[in-house]
């Protein structure tokens, strides 16, 4: 009768150690596999001076309990995916009838930020965004091994007051519902 039990009860062990188990870093975050079909793509940022435009998604469950003035939910997870311009001959991106840059096929980079409940623990105050983490992928789910310092900062020096965010923010302060 004591093999269940042993068993029972280092599983619970094992569930309270990986529950404790946070540590700073972009590992916390993983792909968003699916992410054009699973989540709400709220914005889309034309970016001519880089040649680049700005694919923004967010999760369903985030995009949901996102309120007006509060700091946004648990859970979020906001994906920014580039894609190239297409050029014209003479360097420039083409347009749509609408004005909007036309891009080619394939993403560039999947860039990511997540926020959960006690993460940024660890990271000093030149550092810490609130309870966010970053990561940056390939279009193919790889880590890109690139400093995330510059995340870090530039979302700390423009944004500490929206909650670390930039579009998901001001679409959740703009929108009627
Ligand atoms: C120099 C400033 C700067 C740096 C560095 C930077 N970002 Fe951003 N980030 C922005 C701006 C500005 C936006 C809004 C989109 C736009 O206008 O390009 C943004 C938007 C985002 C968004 C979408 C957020 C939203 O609310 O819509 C994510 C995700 C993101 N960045 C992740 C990252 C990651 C990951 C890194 C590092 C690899 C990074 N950013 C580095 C300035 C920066």
């Amino acid at each position: 009768m004591q093999g269940p039990f042993v068993i029972a009860a280092a599983s619970i062990l094992a569930g309270a150690a990986l529950a404790q188990a946070y540590r700073p870093g972009p590992e916390n975050i993983a792909f968003p596999a699916g992410f054009e079909r699973e989540f709400i793509r709220y914005a889309t940022v034309d970016k001519p001076d880089r040649k680049i435009v700005r694919f923004l998604y967010v999760n369903r469950e985030a995009f949901e309990a996102a309120r007006q003035g509060e700091p946004l939910p648990y859970g979020t997870v906001i994906v920014m995916a580039d894609k190239r311009a297409r050029l014209g001959a003479d360097g420039t991106p083409l347009l749509d009838l609408d004005g909007r840059i036309i891009t080619e096929p394939d993403y560039t980079v999947v860039a990511v930020q997540q926020k959960e409940r006690g993460w940024g623990e660890g990271y000093g105050p030149e550092k810490r965004n609130g309870e966010w983490e970053y990561a940056s992928f390939t279009p193919e789910g790889q880590r890109r091994s690139v400093s995330l310092d510059g995340c870090f900062s530039c979302h700390l020096q423009a944004r500490k007051a929206e909650d670390y965010a930039f579009q998901f923010w001001d679409y959740v302060q703009a929108r009627r519902r």
